[in-house]
């Protein structure tokens, strides 16, 4: 029996999300089961076409599904404006020569959990396969250990509205019906990848010092991603926040400081559309917002990391990517 852990990932996979499958394809401590797709960056068929050619780079047999084509109400709102319209950088990667699963990601999703009852899931794109899911099998929640959430600004701005991240934003409804179903959600948001945390010029030297197609592969498909963070941000280097997501799952540790509160995901107003509202003062049973929060309160906390160990975090990067 092995003493590996067990992993699910569902990704919209672009160049920071392909960086996230390597570290986990290239780890010794998890035995991935089975990598689900959903649109989100690109369209599902060239997400799924690059989570395939991510597996084959790592030289993978882990299963990839194809998964939601849109959001479970809206119409899709796809980010190639970031990542390119290949959503690695538009370097013409050849197709991998791996072949997509006949299976469809939902049904891979639940009957994935409920065979390896303690799995952990990580989420590295819209929620919408994943709320598919738990609609189609709600018992599912009760077998996962661990679910890593990308997502989210909690208390903060957001990346593609001045309220919400992008994977909440895309998806609001996936993502209410997630953060209320009662996984032990661990939200990693896009505020720590900036800053210090981001890929800066030094850490690009080393890593293509490593001289390893992984980290040649890590770089060149996040060409794109660096211009547009600079763009959208100010700041430079290559803002890696699927990455960091996976390194939290890998190491938990790396997450320095976390704290449970009740979670909201807007879901009307078009303004804050997508926003991950955080009772980060544990006011939500007040009798002025308790009508608001009922349903919130009924379900389990949200774990919220507010910290991250920036240089354990590019050390994991570097081990990945050797
Ligand atoms: O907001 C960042 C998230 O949106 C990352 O997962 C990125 O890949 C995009 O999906
Ligand atoms: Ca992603």
């Amino acid at each position: 029996m092995s003493s590996q852990r067990r992993v699910l990932i569902d990704t919209d996979t672009a160049s920071d999300d392909a960086v996230a499958l390597i570290m986990a394809l290239r780890s010794a401590e998890v035995d991935v089961k089975a990598i689900t797709v959903a649109a989100g960056n690109v369209p599902v068929d060239q997400a799924t076409s690059n989570a395939l050619y991510t597996t084959e780079l790592c030289g993978s047999n882990v299963p990839v599904f194809r998964g939601a084509a849109k959001p479970l109400l809206r119409t899709l709102q796809i980010a190639d404006w970031f990542h390119g319209k290949d959503g690695l950088g538009d370097h013409g990667y050849a197709p991998a020569s791996y072949k997509v699963e006949q299976e469809h990601a939902v049904s891979a999703i639940g009957r994935t959990i409920a065979a390896n009852p303690g799995i952990e899931i990580i989420t590295l794109g819209p929620l919408t396969n994943l709320a598919a899911a738990i609609l189609q099998q709600p018992g599912i929640v009760d077998s996962v250990s661990r679910c890593v959430v990308m997502g989210g600004a909690p208390c903060c701005e957001g990346n593609v509205t001045p309220a919400a991240e992008f994977n909440i934003w895309v998806d609001p409804e996936a993502a209410h019906i997630v953060f209320q179903s009662g996984l032990p959600i661990e939200m990693v948001g896009w505020q720590l990848s900036r800053g210090a945390a981001a890929i800066n010029h030094g850490d690009v030297a080393r890593m293509l010092n490593l001289d390893t197609p992984f980290a040649e592969f890590a770089i060149r498909c996040n060409s794109s991603a660096e211009q547009a963070f600079y763009e959208q941000t100010g700041e430079k280097g290559i803002c890696l926040p699927d990455p960091i997501a996976m390194a939290v799952l890998l190491q938990p540790k790396l997450c320095l400081e976390s704290s449970e509160h009740h979670v909201k995901i807007e879901t009307t107003s078009e303004l804050t559309r997508g926003m991950t509202v955080v009772d980060r003062l544990g006011v939500a049973p007040d009798q002025r917002n308790r009508h608001i929060w009922s349903s919130s309160l009924a379900s389990r906390k949200v774990r919220v990391c507010w910290r991250l160990d920036v240089a354990g975090w590019k050390a994991a990067l570097m081990t990945a990517l050797r």
